[in-house]
């Protein structure tokens, strides 16, 4: 659903960020004005993502961090729901670029005085907002805010149980910063898969890397309505997800474990028998772990509840890149806010 731009000036890359402008800009494939999930992206633009943020994890880890490129333009935060690392890590990411950032909510904001979502995001853009980054319940407000928007790109932080793409991103950029490339990796990832936004832009950048996705959890909690038909529709983009319905067996060998939270509050009542039993079948704790191949990862977007999907030794396990994942949380939004409101990003197309 993503518009497309053309390239008008020379764009601003991220190593030339990182050196200081010491090195010539080269043409960059990233292609989109907002960033709404991953179906349409690339695995080239995937790839430079991952690029970029690399270069802006050396800047992430420097004494001093911040950076000139953004300064002059403004980035709102819009959160409809509760966050702590994305909000955080957005912001961050725009303050060490030198960027404005706003941050509003809708408590405070006049969306509790019944504003409607368009009215607020026209506000947001006659205040000259060059980014909006936009955290919604309902599934499609970000593709409603993009569609309504003429001088403003928007980036989805999670719609509803939709999609949560600068999420997968990041856990792209973690896995391969941990495994090199992907292609034929086994990641697997366990428990609400059908209320999981996050679930769902993983399957699609793992599939446009070449990875291979295995889930598994109560039936009641899998996506069949996004896998119907992927062993026999030809081209089907999720043809290389697996589904297997036993933990033990699915852990065997896995180069990457990812346990969900149970969405409680997008999910009807009886779809789980007990909290209790599902750690009981599906928790992943140091038994279950043996089973990974090594040097594995554990992998969690947070926030976790400790003794249920995940147990507490695992969690903060000599395994887990949990931690991990919210640096390079900032890391990756640096290189989307960079990518998408220098002119490569279209801001100025
Ligand atoms: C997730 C989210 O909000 O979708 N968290 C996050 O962004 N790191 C996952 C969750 O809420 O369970």
């Amino acid at each position: 659903m993503a518009t497309t731009r053309v390239a008008q000036e020379e764009p601003v890359t991220a190593t030339a960020v990182a050196d200081g402008g010491a090195t010539t800009a080269s043409t960059s494939p990233w292609q989109h004005r907002h960033l709404l999930d991953l179906d349409d992206v690339s695995t080239d633009e995937i790839a430079t993502v991952l690029q970029s943020a690399s270069a802006m994890k050396a800047v992430v880890q420097r004494d001093v961090k911040k950076v000139p490129t953004l300064r002059g333009r403004t980035v709102v935060t819009l959160f409809y729901e509760a966050s702590t690392r994305t909000r955080v890590s957005f912001e961050a990411a725009g303050k060490l670029l030198s960027a404005d950032v706003i941050n509003l909510s809708a408590s405070g904001s006049s969306a509790e005085k019944g504003e409607s979502l368009l009215d607020t995001v026209l506000t947001l853009q006659a205040t000259a907002a060059d980014l909006l980054v936009i955290r919604h319940a309902h599934s499609g407000a970000p593709y409603f805010a993009a569609r309504n928007l003429t001088r403003t790109a928007v980036i989805n932080a999670g719609d509803g149980a939709h999609a949560h793409p600068t999420q997968a991103l990041l856990d792209l950029f973690t896995m391969q910063e941990h495994l090199g490339s992907l292609k034929g990796r086994k990641v697997l990832i366990v428990g609400d898969i059908s209320h999981s936004r996050v679930a769902r832009s993983n399957l699609w950048g793992l599939c446009k890397v070449g990875a291979i996705p295995v889930l598994c959890g109560p039936p009641t909690l899998m996506p069949w309505d996004l896998l119907k038909g992927r062993t026999e529709q030809p081209g089907h983009p999720f043809a290389s997800v697996q589904v297997e319905q036993d933990i033990e067996e699915a852990m065997r060998d896995a180069d990457v474990v990812m346990p969900l939270r149970i969405q409680k509050e997008r999910q009807d009542a009886g779809l789980l028998p007990s909290l209790r039993e599902y750690a009981q079948q599906w928790q992943v704790n140091s038994e279950r772990l043996a089973r990974l191949a090594p040097n594995a990862l554990v992998m969690h977007p947070g926030p976790m509840n400790e003794g249920v999907e995940i147990s507490p030794e695992v969690a903060h396990g000599l395994q887990s890149a949990i931690e991990t994942q919210v640096t390079n949380g900032l890391a990756v939004r640096m290189a989307l806010l960079l990518l998408m409101a220098t002119p490569q990003g279209g801001l100025n197309g």
